[in-house]
């Protein structure tokens, strides 16, 4: 079923994920394309509404990104945003400068006339801008209907032309009522009626796998986390037995992570081959103390060790995968983005080059969260489904040096601690990881009337929107004591406990 659907054209800004995240939360189904897609195409998808993001140029920049000037010329109600509004006004001949004042962070707005796109919204609001140059004047045929202290058009329409535009940004929640323009945008606006929800999604997507596999066999890795273990229940929903989960154990997971993992799935009833492959993989690590040897390691036999196991099941048509939507998105690279491409990521990645299978995805439509909330209705529990990410290459990347299972034990239960008593705190779904690394340096230390010559356990919690930027966690210290002295009274061969406060950039969130 197609749903009405608003095409977000993105010019680079950091939010503009956030808009289309936004939109769905309002029941709205919206995508996310390049800013330069032709209007025709535009038109071929017959979106109920346009939204031009922000970005980081200004619209004189050579090089500026820029949209068909046909957008504006379609008849479909478009929403210009911070960078959209600027480039709405050039587009259309309105005049855009350097703002004397830019404005970054809070400023208040004052809406001046009753419009469509403020209905029910108070006649100041604090907003959230981030933009240096300014719509001087607004184009012939349109209204300005907010201004700000330092901007003279914060806001302005022509509703007969279905144009309209705010220099602010209401995805984001420091802007006062940025839902509700958002929503008045949408249903006001474009005449949305909501028919975008998770309960309607599985519905299709149950169909929609059923058509693409027929009587096909499907294959599908588990990593043990989320997206991996959402995209098994669909497929299990929608065929049953012709559905089979590999879990492969390698060997650096985390205190009784196996174990839960076998137990959630045997519960969640999935067909499931659990490969024990821990030894394996110590093995191929042994005397590894290179960090990008050790990922391409873990890489590989992980590789080795899946196609074996699915060359057992006999003909195997197609390979599930738990891609999501931010992985399919074609968009303008924003800054941060190359750091993803600093470190080698190894999970299921090379798997379907290699197997020659059709892929089934049916998780490539959805946003984090709304994974999270298909994987309550298929009835995961809820502490799995709020858990925190966890990398494939797991304690191997938190292992500074060799990778030994003497070494594995320290961390597994110096990172339980961690998790414990993050967890009791009311911290753990705040952050976005928290773990411990361990330090293979020795210290001295006091324990009782002996001198101890020990390791060291590093503390990383961080907070974070993606991963791609990071600030450490400001932990209240009471916290950190209760976990500093856990683990040295509890983790024998750990001494000392450091607490890690660097951002991302200029460091990693992983140590490795
Ligand atoms: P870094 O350390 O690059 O990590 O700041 C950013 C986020 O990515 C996770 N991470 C990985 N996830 N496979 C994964 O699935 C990997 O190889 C990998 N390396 C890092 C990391 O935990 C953090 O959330």
């Amino acid at each position: 079923m197609a749903h009405q659907t608003i095409i977000v054209l993105d010019f680079g800004s950091q939010y503009t994920q956030l808009i289309a995240r936004r939109l769905r939360e309002l029941s709205v189904y919206s995508e996310v394309w390049p800013p330069d897609t032709p209007a025709e195409k535009i038109r071929a998808r017959n979106p109920i509404g346009i939204i031009l993001s922000g970005g980081p140029k200004s619209v004189s920049d050579v090089g500026a990104p820029k949209c068909d000037a046909a957008v504006f010329e379609l008849g479909v109600p478009v929403l210009g945003i911070c960078y959209g509004m600027q480039l709405m006004a050039h587009a259309l001949g309105g005049r855009v400068e350097p703002a004397p004042q830019r404005e970054f962070g809070h400023a208040t707005v004052t809406i001046g006339s009753s419009c469509a796109l403020f209905a029910g919204v108070p006649a100041e609001i604090r907003v959230w801008a981030s933009h240096g140059d300014f719509v001087s004047a607004a184009p012939a045929g349109f209204a300005v209907v907010a201004t700000s202290a330092n901007a003279p058009v914060a806001a302005m329409e022509a509703p007969s032309r279905h144009l309209y535009a705010i220099l602010f940004h209401p995805e984001v929640v420091h802007t006062e009522r940025g839902l509700e323009i958002l929503r008045n945008f949408a249903y006001g606006i474009c005449g949305c009626t909501g028919d975008w929800t998770m309960a309607a999604f599985v519905q299709e997507a149950t169909e929609r796998i059923r058509r693409q596999v027929g009587g096909g066999r499907v294959v599908c890795a588990l990593s043990g986390g989320v997206d991996s273990t959402v995209a098994a229940l669909i497929i299990h929903r929608a065929i049953g037995r012709q559905l089979t989960c590999i879990f492969v154990d390698n060997g650096v997971l985390r205190l009784n992570e196996a174990d839960q993992v076998r137990k959630r799935f045997e519960r969640l009833q999935l067909p499931l081959v659990f490969a024990d492959a821990s030894t394996l993989f110590l093995d191929r690590l042994a005397g590894v103390v290179d960090p990008e040897k050790k990922r391409k390691i873990i890489g590989a036999t992980f590789i080795d060790v899946f196609e074996a196991e699915a060359a057992k099941l006999g003909q195997v048509d197609f390979l599930a995968q738990g891609t999501l939507y931010p992985d399919v998105i074609e968009s303008v690279p924003i800054v941060g983005q190359a750091a993803s491409l600093i470190k080698s990521h190894h999970n299921v990645g090379g798997l379907p080059e290699r197997m020659r299978m059709t892929l089934v995805e049916p998780l490539r439509e959805l946003f984090k969260d709304e994974v999270r909330v298909v994987g309550r209705q298929l009835g995961l529990d809820p502490e799995f489904v709020d858990r925190q990410p966890f990398p494939g290459p797991g304690l191997a990347v938190r292992i500074l040096g060799e990778v030994t299972p003497d070494r594995l034990s320290l961390l597994r239960r110096a990172d339980a601690v961690v998790a414990d008593e993050v967890k009791k705190d009311g911290w753990y779904t705040r952050l976005w990881q928290s773990f411990a690394v361990l330090l293979p340096v020795q210290s001295v230390g006091v324990m009782g009337d002996e001198r101890t010559y020990e390791y060291t356990a590093a503390i990383r919690a961080v907070e974070s929107k993606d991963g791609m930027t990071a600030d450490w966690a400001r932990l209240p210290h009471d916290l950190l004591a209760r976990i500093s002295s856990r683990i040295v009274n509890e983790v024998r061969g750990i001494n000392r406990v450091v607490y890690d406060v660097s951002s991302k950039p200029p460091s990693t969130i992983e140590w490795e």
